[in-house]
């Protein structure tokens, strides 16, 4: 998992903004430590909330190499259909569950993009990695949120580790997206434990590096590929 964030944990200016706006502000080396890191891995995925408010195209452009498999969850396959990363420049599957509505996937079809139906009501995240590795032969994925699939895979343990560019702002308000969305934990028990692997600068942007050491309980193992 990648993202950008600033010292008070937010993934960009206030709810329903582009993290665009942020990213922005990184600097040129962090941008490019960006692009390399997708061109390293066989995937990429966003949620279909960021592709609706960022209308990302997910490729490789600042590095040579090669644009990873995008993916995108959306249950009802309601991503728009002049998305950026719709388009031409990677191969792309859009995840959807048994609920989505027939036209929705067959303007996707028509689209050029690969549909995989995981799941009943929504799409079902482990699956959707045993789908990708087994199929589409995706070894490591590269997850760029935003909250709530930040969450959702979390709690599926389907994150290893986590690199965060740190961001020198303060945003506030207590509805801007933060790292993690999701429901809120109990107690201690509940917490997700991390441990630092690496921090370097790089250009003027601090990076941080952590493995989630995940404890005993949890909901599931998922598939065998972690993002
Ligand atoms: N700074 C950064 O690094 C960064 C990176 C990415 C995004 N962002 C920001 O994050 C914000 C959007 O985040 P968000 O939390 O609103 O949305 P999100 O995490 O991008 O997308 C969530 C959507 O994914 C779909 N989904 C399908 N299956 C799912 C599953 N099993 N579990 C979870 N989600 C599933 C759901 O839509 P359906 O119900 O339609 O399936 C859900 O509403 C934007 O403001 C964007 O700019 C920042």
């Amino acid at each position: 998992m990648m993202s950008e964030i600033t010292v008070d944990g937010k993934l960009t200016l206030k709810k329903g903004a582009s993290s665009k706006i942020l990213m922005k502000y990184m600097d040129h080396a962090t941008e490019i430590l960006l692009h390399q890191t997708r061109a390293a891995c066989d995937a990429i995925m966003v949620g279909s909330r960021t592709i609706r408010i960022d209308n990302s195209y997910l490729t490789v452009r600042l590095v040579e190499g090669k644009s990873p498999l995008r993916v995108i969850p959306s249950s009802m396959a309601d991503i728009p259909p002049d998305a950026n990363v719709l388009g031409p420049d990677a191969p792309t599957v859009i995840a959807v569950s048994k609920k989505a509505p027939r036209e929705n996937v067959e303007m996707l079809r028509e689209k050029g993009v690969s549909v995989v139906t995981v799941g009943d009501d929504r799409v079902d995240l482990p699956l959707l990695m045993e789908t990708l590795t087994d199929d589409f032969g995706v070894r490591t994925m590269m997850l760029e949120g935003g909250p709530t699939l930040n969450w959702h895979m979390l709690h599926h343990r389907l994150v290893d580790e986590i690199r965060l560019i740190h961001l020198p702002f303060i945003v506030g308000g207590s509805d801007t997206p933060s790292l993690v969305g999701g429901m809120r934990i109990e107690d201690e028990s509940q917490m997700i434990r991390l441990s630092l692997a690496r921090h370097y600068m790089c250009g003027s942007n601090l990076v941080t590096e952590w493995r989630v050491c995940y404890g005993g309980g949890g909901t599931s193992s998922g598939g065998e590929q972690r993002a």
